[in-house]
């Protein structure tokens, strides 16, 4: 019999995952053209060619022991690279030993959050948040505490400090946002450290930054190491090099963490012990090879302005993003998610409720897609604005 945790996991299952599903099998019946899914975020982008380059050259090299295990926190030049490239950007001295290579940032949220918690310690987690995160602080015994955003989905430190407990471990920050795109001010994050840092007890910021490169309209995401002290870096490259599948990223503890030295070790271990033992090895030389490389954001800031202008232009109502791959549209008045969710499937649209980022009445569409199928798709929003008697604010 399996565990009643697992059980229950079971019977919640994943709306996005059950939607992907939804979605082959749509694209099986009537052509992936007419097919409009918005599920998931699974980068379409190829990756740099720098990336394809250094896996080439590293994959013919004849580099004695090249799969063989290694420190759990991986190659100390791939370390020192990325630790190098964080200084540049913060400004601190940052050095090798701050960072941990890790499975992606879901490996590396977990590392963090094995380190960080005793039964019951809670984590506050502001919504509408990534969802994974409920199972991650669970996998630990934390409880997750849910702060609210306002209408445009903006933090207040007033409202994070009302959540302040004396079991409040961490803070989870994930800007830019998956599902609302919004992007964290520098004013939020210095007034984030300081309510922290005014508590009684020790309390980290965890900053999941899987898509801190993916910003638009010339905007600088501030950087997180700048203004926050008791700060923990989740990185991964899955959605800023299009690697999701090859599971690649790293925590990074700041210098001025009060508990540095302890996290660093207790991470390293935690790899180990929670079965990622290190990071997949070829990857983190061609990391350390092509660090600096980007995809071309100008692709997805084309295709986030196309999808807001179907929205829209369709007569519904959204925030529009300023980074991320995702737009969180408004549902319309009257309908839950669910209902909203069946009426746009009915047009071969698939887009995931609110309620699966702990904020119903909106819904999220990726636009990591192919242009055209947010071309074909424009149609379908135009068709479900009718079918509810929304008017459209541009014609067809
Ligand atoms: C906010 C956020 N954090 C973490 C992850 C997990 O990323 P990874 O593929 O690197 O484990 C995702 C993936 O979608 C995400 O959206």
């Amino acid at each position: 019999m399996i565990s009643k945790n697992m059980a229950k996991a079971l019977l919640g299952g994943s709306k996005i995952r059950k939607m992907f599903e939804e979605g082959n099998r749509l694209k099986q019946i009537y052509g992936p053209e007419n097919v409009f899914d918005f599920s998931i975020g699974n980068p379409d982008l190829e990756p740099p060619v720098e990336v394809k380059e250094a896996l080439k050259e590293i994959a013919s090299a004849d580099i004695p022991g090249i799969h063989g295990y290694m420190s759990n926190n991986g190659y100390e030049t791939t370390r020192a690279a990325i630790a190098k490239k964080r200084s540049e950007e913060s400004g601190l001295d940052i050095d090798a030993s701050a960072v941990c290579m890790t499975v992606g940032a879901a490996a590396a949220m977990n590392d963090v959050l094995h380190s960080l918690l005793d039964p019951e310690d809670e984590v506050i987690v502001l919504a509408p948040y990534f969802m994974e995160y409920n199972g991650y602080i669970a996998n630990h015994n934390g409880k997750v505490v849910i702060c609210d955003t306002d209408e445009k989905f903006i933090p207040h430190v007033e409202d994070i400090a009302a959540k302040i407990t004396d079991r409040t471990k961490a803070v989870i920050i994930n800007s830019p946002n998956n599902p609302s795109g919004v992007v964290y001010s520098e004013q939020f994050l210095s007034e984030l450290n300081s309510v922290l840092k005014s508590a009684d007890h020790t309390i980290h910021v965890i900053s999941d930054e899987p898509y801190i490169d993916l910003a638009y309209d010339g905007i600088t995401v501030p950087c997180a190491l700048k203004f926050i002290d008791n700060l923990i870096i989740c990185f991964s490259w899955s959605k800023s090099l299009s690697l999701p599948g090859e599971r690649i990223g790293y925590t990074l503890v700041s210098p001025k963490n009060e508990d540095y030295n302890d996290l660093t070790a207790a991470i390293t271990i935690s790899n180990r012990t929670l079965g990622s033992v290190n990071a997949p090895a070829i990857w983190q030389r061609v990391i350390e090879k092509s660090l600096y490389a980007k995809v071309d954001v100008s692709n997805y800031e084309k295709r986030r302005n196309m999808l807001y202008s179907n929205i829209v232009d369709a007569g519904f109502d959204a925030v529009k993003p300023q980074g991320a791959l995702y737009i969180f549209m408004n549902t319309p008045e009257g309908l839950t998610d669910d209902e909203f969710a069946d009426i746009c499937h009915e047009e071969n649209l698939l887009i995931v409720g609110g309620g699966s980022f702990a904020k119903p009445g909106y819904a999220r569409l990726a636009f990591c897609v192919s242009e055209t199928t947010i071309v074909n798709s424009r149609k379908a929003f135009f068709a479900v604005a009718e079918k509810l008697g929304i008017e459209h604010r541009s014609s067809l």
